[in-house]
């Protein structure tokens, strides 16, 4: 069962067990399949240290074995339009009338607006991360979301392009603990 975990292991991850991180991100859903997701593995100490200072000195972000900086990539909206055509072509993607209407125009994405364009990103990125929370929880890793830290400096610190947004940080590694289920609302109280 998934948990989110804040104590670790002292303990390396190998190379094959990061890439099966990395494949369950790759395979996830995304709209018009743009994949705007891009991620960093950290696991230098140095570099896993100072990431707790940018997040508020979160200690399991430090003692975590990697750390997996997940960035939604904004320039891939600029492939949208070319994207779902080919979808189109291939039988994939059913064009509704708003679609059609806008390829028509020849619009491209840029016209989404900004707002929008990162929302869908933002969206498309959550998935590919919760891929990998899943996928680690089946190898028997822990995981915890992060998203109090300084986005900014991070990527700064990690000389990031600038077209890659830091969403999330997610630390990974072997528990050091096991909490009981943390509090949810009754499923009468998630139906409106
Ligand atoms: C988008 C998101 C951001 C989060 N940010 C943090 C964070 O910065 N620090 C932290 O300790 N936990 C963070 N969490 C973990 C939540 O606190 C946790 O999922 C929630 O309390 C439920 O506990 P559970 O994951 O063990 O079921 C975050 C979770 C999500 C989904």
């Amino acid at each position: 069962m998934r948990r989110s975990i804040r104590r670790f292991a002292p303990a390396e991850l190998d190379r094959n067990t990061i890439e099966q991180l990395l494949e369950a991100a790759r395979l996830a859903p995304s709209a018009s399949n743009l994949q705007t997701w891009r991620f960093r593995v950290i696991t230098a100490p140095g570099e896993k240290k100072q990431l707790r200072t940018f997040a508020f000195n979160q200690r399991f972000v430090e003692e975590a074995s990697a750390v997996i900086v997940c960035c939604a990539d904004l320039l891939s909206f600029k492939d949208r339009l070319k994207t779902t055509m080919q979808l189109i072509t291939v039988g994939k993607v059913r064009p509704n009338l708003e679609m059609l209407l806008r390829m028509a125009r020849g619009s491209s994405d840029q016209e989404l607006g900004e707002e929008r364009q990162i929302l869908n990103a933002a969206i498309n990125v959550a998935i590919a991360v919760e891929h990998i929370v899943l996928r680690a929880t089946e190898l028997g890793l822990g995981t915890c979301w992060v998203r109090a830290f300084d986005a900014a400096a991070v990527a700064e610190y990690l000389s990031l392009p600038q077209y890659a947004i830091p969403l999330a940080l997610l630390p990974v590694g072997y528990p050091a603990e096991k909490p009981p289920p943390r509090p949810r609302r009754d499923v009468n109280d998630i139906l409106i």
